[in-house]
């Protein structure tokens, strides 16, 4: 039985103020041995101050992106050495956010999952269609490809202790979920197509991320192929989030 993770993905929002109350209220509630692993992923800024608050906790927290580069001339970019001496443990990679308004490619995605991988800390890798995509139903076929670059460069082996991250981009910031069948067929879809590794497959972890709430998720993560979820507007009110990570102590 795969142990199901929820992520909290803060996007650009925060402050340090409002994170305080936010990780001092997420510190209070989350208690110490919880049979989920929970993670939140502030802005850069924020790592350290996310750090002081929640290293006694069971809370872990990441960064929403890094560099594909060790370290060198490469202004505005922050690397997996200085994520790893703030004690993030996760990174999310390839977010739609991302590789549409900066024109991230596939290529880069998964060079920056390696990077993650190599630095011993797990990249939570995004992949999903548009609604465009869904309507011409190749939704399995975009999600494929989207795979497919990183396998060709690295094998299928990189993403044993991975977490991939499900998010259909019509579903993100919309209030527009994915049913719960909708999540449980593309899971699926992405387990079986992982699965000439056995190991790889049982271990790797599928979350469902699209306007995830304290309503929906205990049926989201009902299913038997989704392990969590990650979370955006839900994750920045302490009551929200607690409850989505109650919700997948199933
Ligand atoms: P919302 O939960 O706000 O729809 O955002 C989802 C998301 O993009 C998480 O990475």
């Amino acid at each position: 039985m795969r142990r199901k993770i929820v992520v909290g993905n803060w996007k650009m929002n925060g402050s340090l103020a409002s994170n305080e109350a936010l990780l001092k209220a997420l510190a209070e509630k989350i208690p110490q041995t919880t049979p989920v692993d929970i993670v939140v992923c502030p802005p850069y800024p924020f790592l350290f101050q996310t750090q002081s608050y929640l290293k006694n906790s069971p809370i872990r927290w990441g960064a929403q992106n890094v560099a594909k580069f060790e370290s060198g001339a490469f202004t505005g970019e922050v690397s997996v050495s200085m994520l790893n001496e703030f004690g993030a443990s996760y990174v999310i990679i390839g977010h739609s956010e991302r590789s549409t308004a900066y024109c991230e490619s596939d290529e880069n995605i998964a060079t920056k999952f390696m990077m993650v991988k190599k630095a011993g800390m797990t990249p939570i890798l995004c992949v999903g269609e548009t609604l465009i995509e869904r309507e011409a139903g190749i939704m399995e076929k975009v999600v494929s490809k989207q795979l497919d670059t990183i396998i060709k460069m690295y094998g299928e082996e990189i993403f044993d202790e991975s977490v991939i991250a499900y998010e259909p981009v019509w579903a993100i910031g919309t209030d527009l979920a994915a049913s719960p069948e909708q999540a449980q067929a593309m899971h699926q879809f992405i387990r079986e197509k992982l699965s000439s590794n056995n190991k790889v497959a049982k271990s790797l972890k599928i979350i469902y991320g699209g306007s995830v709430n304290p309503q929906n998720a205990l049926q989201l993560f009902s299913m038997p192929d989704v392990d969590g979820g990650l979370v955006g507007r839900a994750s920045l009110n302490a009551s929200d989030f607690e409850s989505i990570c109650h919700s997948a102590e199933i």
